[in-house]
């Protein structure tokens, strides 16, 4: 492990940022040690990276006592910092205000800091393309270093593609005209000079060595030396895991029945889960609503013909597991051995040993909504009378002043679709829909045509106006108002709704499900620029970057390594200005004449980065979004206009299953199921916390002996059919700690003796029944993503003598592992794994897409679409009341758009800062936790339950 720091700084620099001042607590002294050691270079070594731990008078300097004894632990050490969790963490004595010269300044700066070296390193070391182009990302091409590639032959669309002749055929490849004007129905032209890149079809990427995937396959002899012959598709078995680490206790099974309640949807009934305190269901259901926009391996709903069998010995029957219940195997898209090349004397694999492909576009272009190919598009449906508009109708005579925005129509027999779809809402993509895909589809459907109904609005006042639209095929004309046809206004309106999608994602729904403030200014800093008023810190970053990849200005043109700078001018400033002295990626200054064109597709184009390897997700994205613990089994009914504290009902969410959403929709109304889902905490990301209704789901579809599956067991199993490295290997593939036992997964900070603790205790004591231990053999190697301390090759014993009883810790399938991690930064409701992943991909994403960067433009938006995604809305940016966590912000984007498309719930939402937190908490001081009810909401029975 590489602790090594260099002087790269005078200490001038560094004593103005980081702050040495007195603070008086005994930590002065170690943060002139830390200032005089330098920042530590970015890792030339994927086994030296810098893990997010840091040495000891860092520690000190940035959070005291208690951050030093932290890094014996394999957590991250930021999470321990000053400032970064709530009021508890604040340093006796200062303000949150403190400056960043105080403890507070330190501990946050230090936090973003640290977050920014795994950012850096994890685009350095955890991109793997499994499209063919890995080979020229080691070797380069034509001079050029792998990492500095911007184009490539494998990213062109293929002779017989429809628009092959269009893009420029066997020449050079180069999209223009209409392929380029908006976000395209398959994804390709995102990047003009990668038309496939993104598109639908293209295979999944990975975050891990190539040789690190598929250990069941025996291919690698580090793998084979890590599992022995342990594992298997059904070994450990998954409907026993499932059943033994993943079932929900009921204090009265009696009143849960399964998740299915009780008769009458009666309030009595009661289903026991762990809740998240500061994150709603409708938080849950938004992440499901995203997941089906990035990736999806089934297709049309179906996975591969051939049926399997899922596990459960006849033993194991007694836990409640099924043994007859069947499913389809996953697809498989190239499962020839990979070709080897060699490259720096190392052999490579080309590829992971199988892929698979991403059914629908990986652009957050709200495919789910508008389609990723033509088939889904059929179900699209358009307003009869403004082809502009998605075609909403009428359900029912309910008051309200939203109703009048009506519901999406049902999908209608010569719509393509599925059995199992019918007497559903018409949408997209239509898997797996409930109450909760059922409200986002029609709150988005809504907040499209409120888009167009502003956008006539201001074509009627001002008809000739210009309109700020260009047509790339005739750039310098003039698009004014009246010019605008129903089709073009309908692909703004798809613009508008992605980049607000995004900005809520990114701006709203992250930062409370990591509710603490480095995650705060980190996430507006992905979206508005973290250093607006912070330029020491910013000055400080460029000079790491400076220092580490030479002169600034090679770093921006090679574009390799400027997520510094990406984080610096934020991703929606970046880039969609030109200007004389600054070429690219220069943010918005009024001072200066801004000399951007669409008649140069450079500018157009200029402002991605997809840092040398194109943009996909990976499978390992996939697997950390396996969130189905978020779920509850049932739904704490309510009413808005008559006393929303009341819960009338309790509804199954699997009585919401596919067509029986539409209905639940229809009958309840759209307020009605916000305010439930919006008051209600969603399940905590533990062990023992899945709803019982998914492990007994039923999809007659398989014809089945049982017609169910264990959705929760076909979580493990997919992930092994894709090879997605066990939980140990995955953290070292990704630059964190592995542990060492099972018990490294109980979470330090507590008491011996305490509830908590012992509960932690009873949980890895069935984590090691289930994954059984071995003798160890310290003569194998098990890794070569990381080194131990003293440089030697980590082996089987993790440290302990030959020979030794050690826990299978390294066979823990990734989701039980990261379902395990007890031990969390504050207000974290995902773990530190899958973290890691999202530091990553979710910045990649808003990287790599041309309009959120340098399209992001009143020529593509208009300058209607333009307002409307900066403001959140038509009628400019609004203000929150007061300082919430001592920030000024504005109104939210997701609650402006539910004020636009449910006005009925103003009153509700008028206590509402953020509309992720559910919404009759007390917020608190500081980033609390603290389930108590806000002022008026003290009679709602939710907060008489833990
Ligand atoms: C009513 C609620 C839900 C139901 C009925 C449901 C059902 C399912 C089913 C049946 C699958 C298996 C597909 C297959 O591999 O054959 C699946 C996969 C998945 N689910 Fe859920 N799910 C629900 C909620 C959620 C939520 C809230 C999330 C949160 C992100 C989520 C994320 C995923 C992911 C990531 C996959 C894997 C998708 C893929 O392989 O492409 N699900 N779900």
């Amino acid at each position: 492990m590489a602790h090594v720091y260099q002087c790269l700084l005078g200490a001038t620099v560094v004593l103005l940022v980081l702050g040495c001042a007195t603070t008086g607590l005994d930590d002065a002294s170690s943060c002139v040690d830390m200032v005089s050691g330098g920042f530590r270079p970015i890792a030339t070594d994927r086994a030296a990276r810098f893990l997010g731990k840091v040495q000891e008078p860092t520690a000190q300097c940035r959070g005291g006592d208690r951050t030093v004894a932290w890094r014996d632990t394999p957590w991250t050490d930021w999470q321990n910092y000053w400032a970064t969790a709530g009021a508890q963490s604040l340093a006796p004595g200062w303000s949150v205000r403190g400056g960043h010269a105080g403890p507070n300044g330190r501990g946050v700066d230090g936090a973003l800091l640290d977050l920014e070296y795994q950012r850096i390193e994890l685009i350095k070391f955890n991109l793997f393309d499994n499209s063919g182009t890995y080979r020229d990302y080691v070797s380069g091409r034509g001079g050029v270093d792998g990492r500095a590639l911007k184009v490539w032959s494998e990213m062109r669309l293929p002779n017989g593609h429809p628009q092959y002749a269009a893009v420029g055929g066997e020449g050079e490849q180069r999209c223009q005209g209409d392929l380029i004007r908006f976000r395209t129905l398959t994804g390709i032209c995102n990047d003009i000079k990668n038309p496939r890149m993104g598109s639908s079809g293209m295979p999944f990427a990975r975050n891990v060595e190539f040789g690190a995937t598929f250990p069941e396959l025996g291919q690698d002899e580090l793998a084979r030396n890590r599992h022995g012959d342990r594992l298997s598709l059904l070994v450990p078995d998954p409907q026993v895991i499932s059943r033994r680490l993943f079932t929900r206790a009921q204090a009265g099974p009696d009143t849960c029945r399964d998740g299915h309640g009780l008769p009458g949807d009666s309030a009595d009934a009661r289903c026991d889960y762990k809740k998240a305190p500061f994150f709603n269901v409708l938080a849950a259901f938004w992440i499901q609503f995203m997941t089906h926009d990035w990736f999806s391996h089934l297709r049309e709903g179906a996975n591969a013909p051939e049926m399997m069998a899922v596990g459960c010995p006849p033993a194991a029957a007694q836990l409640g597991c099924r043994p007859d219940d069947r499913i389809d195997r996953a697809y498989v898209d190239q499962d020839a051995p990979p070709s080897t090349f060699t490259a720096g004397g190392k052999t490579h694999l080309a590829r992971a040993y199988k892929t698979s492909t991403n059914t629908v576009t990986a652009w957050w272009d709200a495919s789910q909504l508008y389609g990723y190919d033509e088939v889904s598009r059929r179900r699209v449906k358009r307003a009869l009378d403004d082809p502009a508009k998605l075609l909403m109708v009428p359900a029912g005579q309910r008051a309200g002043a939203g109703e009048r925005l009506g519901y999406l129509p049902v999908l209608e027999a010569s719509d393509p679709m599925n059995p199992q779809w019918v007497g559903q809402e018409a949408a997209a993509f239509p898997d797996n829909w409930s109450i909760g895909i059922s409200f986002y589809h029609t709150v988005f459907a809504r907040e499209h045509n409120r888009f167009v109904e502003t956008f006539r609005a201001q074509a009627a006042a001002t008809p000739d106006a210009d309109s700020g639209l260009r047509n790339p095929a005739r750039p310098r004309d003039v698009i004014r108002y009246r010019d605008v046809t129903a089709d073009e206004l309908f692909e703004v309106a798809r613009l508008v709704v992605s980049a607000e999608i995004a900005k809520i994602h990114t701006t709203e729904w992250t930062p409370q499900l990591l509710y603490d403030e480095p995650l705060y200014l980190g996430m507006n800093a992905n979206w508005h620029g973290l250093f607006r008023g912070k330029d020491r810190l910013r000055a400080v970053m460029e000079k790491i970057t400076v220092q580490n990849f030479g002169t600034s200005t090679d770093a921006k043109k090679a574009g390799q390594w400027y997520s510094v700078f990406a984080s610096g001018a934020g991703i929606f400033g970046l880039g969609s200005h030109v200007y004389e002295d600054d070429a690219i990626f220069a943010a918005y200054d009024p001072a200066k004449v801004d000399r951007w064109t669409l008649e140069n597709l450079d500018h157009v184009n200029g402002g991605v980065n997809h840092f040398g390897s194109p943009f996909n997700f990976p499978e390992e994205f996939v697997t950390v979004y396996r969130l189905h613990t978020m779920v509850p089994d049932l739904i704490e009914l309510r009413r808005w206009d008559d006393d929303p504290n009341a819960v009338r009902n309790k509804v199954p969410v699997v009585d919401t299953f596919r067509g029986r959403a539409t209905a639940a929709m229809r009958e309840r109304g759209l307020a009605n199921w916000a305010l439930s889902m919006g008051r209600q905490r969603l399940g905590l990301l533990t062990l023992q916390n899945h709803p019982h209704f998914l492990q007994g789901l039923e999809l007659p579809r398989l014809g089945s002996p049982t017609g169910k599956i264990d959705v929760v067991a076909l979580d493990l199993i997919r992930d092994r059919e894709r090879g997605v490295p066990r939980f140990n290997e995955f953290r070292r593939q990704y630059g964190l700690t592995q542990l060492t036992s099972f018990d490294d997964f109980i979470d330090p900070r507590l008491a011996r003796g305490t509830p908590e603790r012992a509960e932690q205790e009873r949980l890895v004591g069935i984590l090691r029944e289930v994954y059984g231990q071995h003798r160890c053999d310290a003569s194998k190697a098990i890794t070569s993503a990381q080194r131990n301390a003293d440089g030697s090759p980590i082996n089987d014993c993790l440290g302990r003598p030959h020979g030794s009883l050690v826990d299978n810790v390294e066979d823990v399938d990734t989701v039980v592992g990261w379902l395990s991690e007890f031990a969390r930064p504050h207000g974290f409701a995902i773990s530190e794994t899958q973290f890691q992943v999202f530091i990553l991909n979710a910045s990649r994403r808003l990287f790599s897409d041309r309009f959120f960067t340098s399209s992001f433009r009143p020529e593509f938006y208009g300058h209607v679409g333009v307002r409307w995604v900066t403001d959140n809305g038509p009628d400019g940016k609004v203000m929150e009341k007061g300082q919430p966590n001592g920030h000024e912000v504005e109104v939210s984007p997701l609650k402006r758009v539910l004020l636009r498309t449910v006005p009925e719930l103003g009153p509700e939402l008028a206590h509402v800062v953020n509309a992720f937190d559910p919404w009759a908490r007390d917020r608190g001081e500081y980033y609390s936790l603290d389930w108590t009810p806000r002022k008026g909401a003290e009679s709602d029975p939710a907060f008489r339950e833990k």
